[in-house]
């Protein structure tokens, strides 16, 4: 963010108190309950015993920091408590899942279909000889067999490992290698904006470099557009293999602490960290935060927009509404296909009731204009959330007045990939919003802001934001590399879990999230390290050095600059800049393609050589420059900013 969206963010000043007939109904509406969760081991224990469970937990949590044990002792199944439970009742034939392809096409998955779909899938990964403790990797776009490959998965006990389907195959690759997964489920191809995105085609060339794979089923969705072709032994259709296999299948009675998932993020270098989620403590989690940030009831439709490859999808399209018995819409393609309104024929369509969003997509439908909501009834909506990055008080507004029609809470839910379920949100009976602040640290969470020393931070100030004990649904590791967990979560403070995020809380006590004070840029509340960028720039021939910075942007909240040195022999030039955009959105995925890139013969650097990222974001903002003392030639960065200004206009 910009200096001056943060300074307007922190003199916002309006307040938003539910009103008395949502305050009437919520799940929430005791203030007592922030108390009740200083007892974390009764205040969890208690919520955990409303589950099922194969063998009940010895102890609610064993801390030896910074690794944490929940419901040790404890054996249960998390497809039992997201579907299996719901059975025997009239959420049996109630949907699960309301899914809409980008084409038009639909498909309704009642809890009795996604029981028997999912039991048929973990029946076809058995085939394939997959058992508890393999690792599963799944690259699709937003189809129901999605959902049902992660839970299939769990129903045997092994972890998947979803990859988002904008990844490329040099993303796949890696992630599929360090994982060691030895089965992949992708689809043939997936829709986007009326073309095919080739998901087949990526993970061939991926598998070239990914010995460890020996199967790959294929769903079939987009037909002969995708002109995929099968590799005889490795490959199967995924409708093949899964059609005729029975239709029950036997959970696999899983500890506490297994492995549920790996998802992988960006971290500060070049290699993403897979973020390793366990079972039930992710359970209790995200299921509980459903509940009551959502204010779920058994009537409601559902709507989280996000794709499942991010995690808002594993805790928020999948685990945590299963395991209430909700109903949620799931979306495949894009919200401009085939029109600007499609979002909101959606919540038409199917009375969407409680809808999840990010700001990136809030700011882009105000920039599109009112006539699409305006054309559309929206009158079923009853709360709305966000997530993902700080939401500028503009577009809070704008959410709340031209979609919620000023009836609606708004939930700015503040969590991270590692995390796994929200941490900092409103309790829409409860809390008073603000435009722009995430509020209050949820029941249960330990929150707060230090100083560069760990030293809690008065009311009213700014440092980072810090977890001082731990919760359910925290990461328990980074998969295969428990150092690295420690160096970067757990290293900056002493026994403090450090998220990476500046905040500010105000004197009422409310948290104002400014963005990530690391090397993380958040690219439409995505997290893209400027590393792995810069890796993928030097890997083109031309490049002798890069150095990328998150610059502020209208719509994605956060652009990448890339700042470019070329080797001798190659010119300056448009195609060059092209070429350069292209390789890495080949290299990363679209979402890393560079807003801007600018060639330098030199950038600013140190006496001791290390690239001055503040300052190349000073530029790439157009700020005042900060301290330039400490520059090894202070006339780069002069040269860099003169034409920086003269190509920005
Ligand atoms: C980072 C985590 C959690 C799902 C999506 C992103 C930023 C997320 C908010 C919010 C301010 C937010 C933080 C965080 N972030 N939600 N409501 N207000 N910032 O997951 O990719 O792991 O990114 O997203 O900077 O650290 P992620």
């Amino acid at each position: 963010m910009s200096d001056e969206t943060i300074a307007n963010l922190l003199n916002e000043e309006r307040t938003f108190p539910p009103s008395d007939a949502f305050r009437a109904q919520a799940n929430v509406s005791d203030p007592d309950i922030y108390e009740q969760g200083r007892d974390l081991e009764k205040f969890w224990g208690d919520y955990a015993e409303g589950f099922e469970w194969f063998r009940k937990w010895d102890t609610v949590l064993e801390w030896d920091p910074p690794f944490a044990k929940w419901f040790q002792g404890g054996q249960l199944n998390i497809t039992v408590n997201c579907i299996d439970r719901h059975l025997n009742g009239p959420r049996r034939n109630k949907a699960a899942f309301i899914w809409e392809g980008e084409p038009g096409d639909q498909r309704v998955l009642t809890f009795a279909d996604l029981h028997r779909e999912v039991c048929q899938a973990a029946n076809a990964l058995k085939s394939l000889g997959v058992k508890k403790g393999d690792r599963v990797t799944i690259y699709l776009g937003m189809v129901p067999e999605l959902p049902i490959a992660m839970l299939a998965c769990a129903r045997i006990g092994a972890a998947h490992s979803v990859i988002f389907g904008g990844f490329s195959p040099d993303a796949i690759a890696e992630r599929v290698q360090d994982s060691e997964s030895n089965l992949v489920i992708t689809a043939d191809g997936g829709w986007r904006k009326g073309g095919v995105v080739p998901l087949k085609a990526n993970t061939d060339e991926a598998l070239r470099s990914c010995p460890t794979v020996k199967n790959v089923i294929v769903v079939q969705r987009v037909g002969s557009a995708a002109n995929c072709k099968m590799k005889d032994g490795r490959d199967h259709w995924w409708q093949d293999l899964v059609r005729d296999q029975p239709r029950t299948c036997p959970p696999e009675p899983m500890d506490s602490e297994d492995l549920l998932y790996i998802l992988y993020t960006s971290g500060t270098t070049g290699k993403p960290k897979g973020i390793a989620h366990t079972t039930a403590g992710y359970l209790m989690g995200t299921a509980r935060t459903f509940e009551w940030v959502f204010d779920a009831k058994e009537d409601d439709v559902y709507w989280c927009t996000a794709d499942i490859g991010w995690v808002t999808g594993h805790s928020y399209i999948v685990y945590g509404p299963l395991a209430n018995g909700a109903t949620g819409v799931m979306y495949e393609g894009a919200p401009d296909h085939p029109r600007r309104d499609r979002f909101w024929d959606i919540v038409e369509k199917y009375r969407v009731s409680l809808f999840y969003t990010a700001p990136t997509a809030i700011r882009t439908f105000m920039r599109w204009g009112d006539s699409f909501p305006n054309g559309r009834d929206l009158s079923s909506l009853r709360l709305l959330g966000s997530v993902g990055e700080p939401i500028n008080p503009e577009a809070w507004m704008w959410y709340h007045q031209v979609i919620g029609k000023e009836r609606c809470p708004i939930v700015d839910t503040w969590w991270q990939t590692e995390t796994g379920a929200i941490m900092i949100a409103p309790l829409p009976g409860l809390t008073v919003a603000k435009p722009g602040s995430a509020t209050r640290p949820l029941p249960g969470v330990d929150a707060d802001v230090v100083d560069q020393d760990g030293n809690s931070v008065p009311l009213g100030s700014g440092g980072f934001l810090v977890l001082r004990q731990p919760w359910p649904s925290m990461l328990r590791t980074i998969y295969g590399d428990p150092q690295r967990y420690r160096d970067v979560y757990w290293s900056r403070f002493e026994n403090l879990y450090f998220a990476g995020d500046g905040c500010k809380r105000d004197t009422d006590g409310d948290y104002w999230l400014l963005g990530r004070v690391d090397d993380v840029m958040l690219v439409s509340g995505h997290n893209i390290s400027t590393m792995e960028v810069e890796s993928a720039l030097v890997d083109h021939p031309a490049v002798a050095e890069a150095a990328v910075v998150g610059k502020a942007h209208e719509i994605k909240g956060q652009g990448v600059a890339a700042f470019v040195t070329l080797r001798s022999g190659h010119a300056l030039s448009h195609d060059m800049r092209e070429e350069l955009r292209e390789h890495v959105a080949r290299k990363i995925g679209a979402i890393a393609r560079p807003d801007e890139v600018y060639f330098s013969a030199e950038l600013p650097k140190t006496r001791s050589g290390k690239i001055m990222r503040r300052l190349l974001r000073d530029i790439a903002d157009g700020r005042a420059l900060g301290d330039t003392t400490t520059l090894a030639d202070p006339n780069v960065v002069k040269k860099l900013r003169d034409q920086y200004e003269s190509t920005e206009g």
